[in-house]
Formats: C-alpha cells, structure tokens, sequence
C-alpha cells in the first residue's frame, strides 16, 4: 500500500517545533544540540511504541546535516522503527524544516538510531515489525545489513587507523603560524538532574549529544575565532548507561584543521560523587565543523599544531578519518545511479563496498512495481523500468534446501560446473555501454546463449576460468572471471567482482548473494581482454518449505540490454528459461554435494 491511502506505519511519531530565540546559537539558527535532542526523543517514543518498555539510545549512525534553521521556521521530525531485531530497532529519522511564511520545506537531515528495549528482570525480546510500503519493505530489507556494519563499526575504523599509513606534512611545515591545538581544549562538566533523564532515571542520549555538541562547539570556535557550523558527526555508540546523580566530564579538543573544516574529538565521562576516582568512559564523538561567510561559503582555516604524543596521533587519526569518512559517504549513500560502475577496493572502503553490494540488491528486491512478463516451465519473468534501467528477475521453486541452494551458488568457482551437461559455459556482459554482468549459469543443448544484447554471434566458446583473488572474510570475496570472446570482439572479456552473501536475519529474510563489479590494482585492465562490468546482479532464496526453496536471479541492466531483454519477453526468445533450467538442474544435481569449505553456516 502507498503512503498518502490512509496508511500510517504503527511505530511513526511526528514531532513539530516551532524555533525560537531559547533554541538558537550563537548565530542565531537552531543550536544543533537543540536538534539532537528532539530527534533523540522523537526516535525514543517510536522506538518505546513498538517495544511497549522503556528503551534507551545504543548508537546514532553518520549525521549530515544539509540545512541551518533559522528563528521562527518550524522543525518537523518524523521517526519509525524500520527493523526490530532481539532487543535492539533500527529507528529512521527524517528532519524538514518549514517556512511557515513561504510555505516551504527543505530537507535538513536523515538520522538512523539504535534503540536498546530494557525490562527489569527478563531480556527483551522483541516482536517482528511488518513493513508494508515498498520504502517500508527496502528499509527492513536493508537494516539487517546496516547493522552488521554497525557492530563491526568500531573494529574496522581501529583496524583502518592501525593500518593506515598516513602520509602528512606535520615535520616540514612551518609552525609559526600554526594555532597550537592545545589553545582549543575544553574541559566541562555536568551533573545529571531528573530533567535530563527518563523516568528510570537514565540519561537521554539527546542530552549527552547536546552536551557534546556544546564543548565541540566552544573548541571549533577556539580554533577560528568565529561562529562555527557544524556539518557532520561521525557514528558512535553509547557504551554504558550514566543516570540521575551522576557528574559526566565533557573533554573536547580540535584533533585536526584541514583547509575548510576541522575534526573536534569529545569524550565523556561517568562519575559517581562518592567515587570519583571510578571514572567510566561512556562516549567519544567526532563532529566536523566549517566556518562559513555571509555567502555561506567555507572560510579557510588556519592550520593546527598538535601536541607531540596523543594531539600527534590524532591529528593523524583525524586524516584517515576524514578519508574513511569520504568513502563511506560516497559508497553507502550514493544512489545507484551516480556511482561508477567499478569501485576501487581497498581496505578503507570494503566494509561499505559489501554494504553497497547487498543493500543495492536488497532494494532491486524490495521494489513493488515488479511486473509479471512471461512464465514458462514454471520460470516466471519479470521486468522493471526504471531511472536508466531496465530490470529483471527470473523466479523458479526448486527441491533442494534453501542453505544447500545458496551455498552450491555462491561459490563462484564451481560456475564452470554448470555446463557439465552442456557444451559451452558464459559468463558475459555487454561492455561498451557500461551494462552489467549477467553471473549466470549457462547450459544450452543446440546453440550457445548468454545474456548480452549480441547473443547469436557468439561462436566459438571455450571454457572460462574463475579465480578467487581475495577471501575478504567469510561471507565476501573477490574473483577474477574470464570468459571467451563475444560475438563480433577478439577479445575474451574478464571482469572483477565483489561476491558477498549473507544468511536471513530472521524468519522470512531471504538468503542474498550479491554481485558487484570492483578494481583492484592486482588485476587491472588488460590489453588481453575486454573488462566487463556489473552494477547489481545476484541471487535470492527464500526458504518455501523442507527441500523447497523459491529461488530468484536478480539483475539491474543498463539501456544496452534492452534488446535482449525485451526479445525474452515478448517470448521470441527462451534463452532466459532454458538458462535458470541449467541452473535448476545444477543445484538437483548437487544437493547432497556440499563443498567442504562452504561449510561453515
Ligand atoms: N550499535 C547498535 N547496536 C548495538 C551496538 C552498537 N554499537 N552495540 C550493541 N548493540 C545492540 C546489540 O546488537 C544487541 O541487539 P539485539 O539484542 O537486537 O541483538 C543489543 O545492543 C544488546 O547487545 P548486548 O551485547 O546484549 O549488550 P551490550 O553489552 O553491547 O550493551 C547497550 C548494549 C546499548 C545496552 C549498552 O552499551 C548500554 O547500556 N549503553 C548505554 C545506553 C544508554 O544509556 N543510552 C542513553 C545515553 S547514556
Ligand atoms: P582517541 O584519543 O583515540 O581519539 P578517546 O575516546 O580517548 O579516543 O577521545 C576521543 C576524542 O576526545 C579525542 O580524539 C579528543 O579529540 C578528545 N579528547 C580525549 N581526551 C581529551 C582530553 N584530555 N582533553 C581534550 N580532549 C580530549
């Protein structure tokens, strides 16, 4: 169902404030304190809506925030649960302000929260959320997978910061005109009263981020001499819980400047009066500031010195940070259609490569205009227009358990036994107008086929090979695929490509492998083949009953395929079929047949 039919999500909260003076900073706009600890509440009551108990904040994603609010405009906060786990939801945010007199709105940022349900005496529990929207069914879809990056989060960014070598001009320049960091530390404290916490005596985590907000302000501003804006705060976690009585020490300090923003760090910590000594580290934060000019442009900052020791390393941190940042920005919230259809893959960025991989196929999945083209042999076909791209996704129901499907097919390397009935085996891709690749079995008994728009000038097959260059962890790996030349080209083609699976969640989560083209610098372009690409392409499988698994081959293709695709619905062609068939008969064929290695679900 459509939002706007009488449709509202049980779990939404709105929230609409009317900004005044009280809420503002010190350059007049809503102090983004003030916001954080609306968006926090707001987020709390969906949150508390859905568990029925009393929750508290367990971490705030990546915050951009793409708008200041002026004295008078009105902040509508819109919250919901996307996806409720064990005892932790994903709660979606979305923040708009309004111009009351020219009847406007702008978007002004999108917040992810986790939500921690606490009961007294018992673990929660919690029950299923039931999405319903398509953006409901994308959203639910994804969070599974935004969480896994979530709890990895803190060990990938202290991996990335140990291996990282970072190169900075810290010995050659000069630091006369430096600003020495230590000019911008603060150091504050606060003691939390009953209006600071909730009625079991925890304190908000809008509160805490308001504070922090506060001393990182004061820092940035010690830096720049002026009012600065902040732009960014980077994901953290609420470690441990603090509460009524507690005294909570606010540690901020400009860790790095670069020519238009800085990095300021804070860290908070937990005390009783009676012990304080007994200190608890409860958070740390990164926030991004810039100085802005009456044309609201960035001004240029001036450059820091650190202090030798820790301000040394953080300053260094901050650089990597800044550089992981701009990956994870890049990757995880580009829309499908700006990204390159390869992206460089390195260690800074394969957590969010993966991500991108299997959200961008969770999101193919959880579109609702799907349309039904054609079914033969109990394979249906269904296609979907949209943006740039042409659509479609082959549906078949096969005997064979659902683990033992996706693990026969998510070994990239037993592709080539696919064909063994066969005589040629494909692996292709229409290259020259940036299509995507079609990783699909390919067993035909006359005639070679593949699906690519230049499907009959294919002559000539050989074999292909499929190497794996890197097992990135369990679950993700890179392969080095070659496949003969296509109709027309003298080249073979080879591609390279990020295969990541992922096991359901829960109960109705479908098992996911995902496809995606990546470059290494191991495996560059060749003047020996014709490098093929693939954008969103891959596998689903949807447990339908004991040995009864609903299987789907999903693929995003560019303009360039419409050709072939529409020939295959329009039932002039049945390549499509008599491919998934392959496929089909393939996974009967090795059900009992597990590769050792795969073994490990
Ligand atoms: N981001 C998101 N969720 C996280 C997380 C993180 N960094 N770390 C843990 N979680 C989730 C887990 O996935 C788990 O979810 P599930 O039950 O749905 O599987 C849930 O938190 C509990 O995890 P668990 O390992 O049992 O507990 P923990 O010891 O890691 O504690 C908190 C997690 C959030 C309960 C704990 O850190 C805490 O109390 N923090 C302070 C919360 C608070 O008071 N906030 C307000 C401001 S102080
Ligand atoms: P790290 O030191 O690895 O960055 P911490 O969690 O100890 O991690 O601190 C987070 C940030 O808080 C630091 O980067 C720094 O900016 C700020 N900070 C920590 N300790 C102090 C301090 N004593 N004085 C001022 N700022 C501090």
């Amino acid at each position: 169902m459509a939002e706007g039919e009488g449709y509202r999500n049980p779990t939404e909260v709105q929230m609409s404030q009317l900004v005044l003076p009280c809420h503002t900073n010190q350059r007049g706009e809503l102090s983004v304190g003030q916001l954080l600890k609306w968006i926090d509440t707001t987020a709390c009551l969906s949150a508390e809506r859905h568990a029925g108990c009393p929750c508290v904040t367990a971490s705030m994603d990546d915050i951009y925030f793409e708008h200041t609010i002026s004295v008078g405009q009105v902040v509508n906060i819109k919250a919901k649960v996307n996806r409720a786990f064990n005892s932790s939801m994903e709660v979606g945010i979305q923040v708009a302000s309004e111009d009351l007199c020219l009847e406007k709105q702008w978007s002004v940022c999108k917040a992810l929260a986790t939500f921690v349900a606490h009961r007294e005496l018992s673990k929660v529990k919690l029950r299923q959320t039931t999405p319903r929207t398509e953006e409901e069914k994308t959203e639910h879809s994804v969070a599974a997978e935004r969480r896994r990056m979530r709890l990895v989060y803190a060990d990938t960014i202290k991996d990335l910061l140990t291996n990282c070598v970072i190169q900075d001009d810290l010995e050659s320049r000069d630091c006369s005109d430096m600003v020495p960091a230590e000019k911008t530390r603060v150091e504050s404290v606060e003691l939390v009263l009953p209006p600071h916490a909730n009625h079991q005596g925890n304190t908000f985590g809008g509160q805490i981020m308001a504070w922090m907000e506060n001393v990182a302000t004061i820092a940035a501003s010690r830096l720049c001499r002026a009012h600065p804006t902040l732009k960014a705060i980077e994901m953290f976690h609420f470690r441990g819980p603090s509460h009524v009585g507690d005294r909570l020490v606010f540690k901020a300090i400009v860790n790095n400047a670069f020519k238009h923003s800085m990095e300021v760090g804070v860290s908070v910590e937990a005390y009783r009066q009676e012990a304080e000594a007994h200190r608890r580290h409860i958070n740390s934060a990164f926030m991004t500031f810039v100085v802005l000019d009456a044309e609201d442009q960035p001004q240029t900052l001036p450059w820091i010195r650190p202090q030798p020791g820790d301000g040394e390393r953080r300053y260094r941190e901050a650089s990597a940070r800044k550089k992981i940042r701009l990956d994870r920005q890049y990757i995880v919230s580009c829309k499908q259609t700006e990204m390159p259809l390869s992206v460089p893959w390195d260690p800074s960025n394969q957590v969010y490569l993966s991500y991108n991989n299997v959200s961008s196929l969770k999101m193919l999945v959880a579109k609702d205009n799907w349309v039904l083209s054609s079914e033969t042999s109990q394979i249906r076909l269904y296609t979907l227009e949209e943006d740039k791209f042409l659509s479609f996704h082959l549906e078949m129901l096969v005997h064979v358990d659902a683990t033992q499907a996706f693990l026969l097919l998510s070994d990239l390397c037993r592709r080539p036994e696919w064909d063994k009935h066969c005589r040629h085996f494909l692996l292709c891709q229409h290259t020259t107008l940036g299509g995507s690749a079609i990783i699909c079995p390919m067993a035909y008994e006359e005639e070679p086929i593949f699906l690519s728009i230049s499907i009959r000038s294919v002559c000539d097959l050989e074999t292909q090979s499929v190497e794996l260059v890197q097992q990135v962890d369990e679950d993700d790996a890179i392969y080095h695929i070659i496949s003969p030349a296509l109709g027309g080209d003298t080249k073979p083609q080879d591609f390279v490509v990020l295969a990541s699976r992922r096991k359901p969640c829960d109960n109705g989560d479908p098992y996911v492998i995902a496809l995606r083209s990546v470059t290494l610098p191991t495996h560059r372009e060749t003047p020996e083949y014709r490098r093929g690409e693939t954008i969103c392409s891959g596998f689903c499988f949807w447990r339908e009953g004991d040995q009864l698994t609903k299987v789907s081959y999903y693929n995003q293709a560019t303009p360039g395929f419409l050709n072939y695709v529409t020939t295959n619905v329009a039932g002039l062609s049945s390549e499509f079929y008599t491919t998934f068939k392959a496929c089909e008969q393939f996974l009967l064929d090795n059900r009992n047949d597990l590769a050792p290695s795969l073994q490990t679900l």
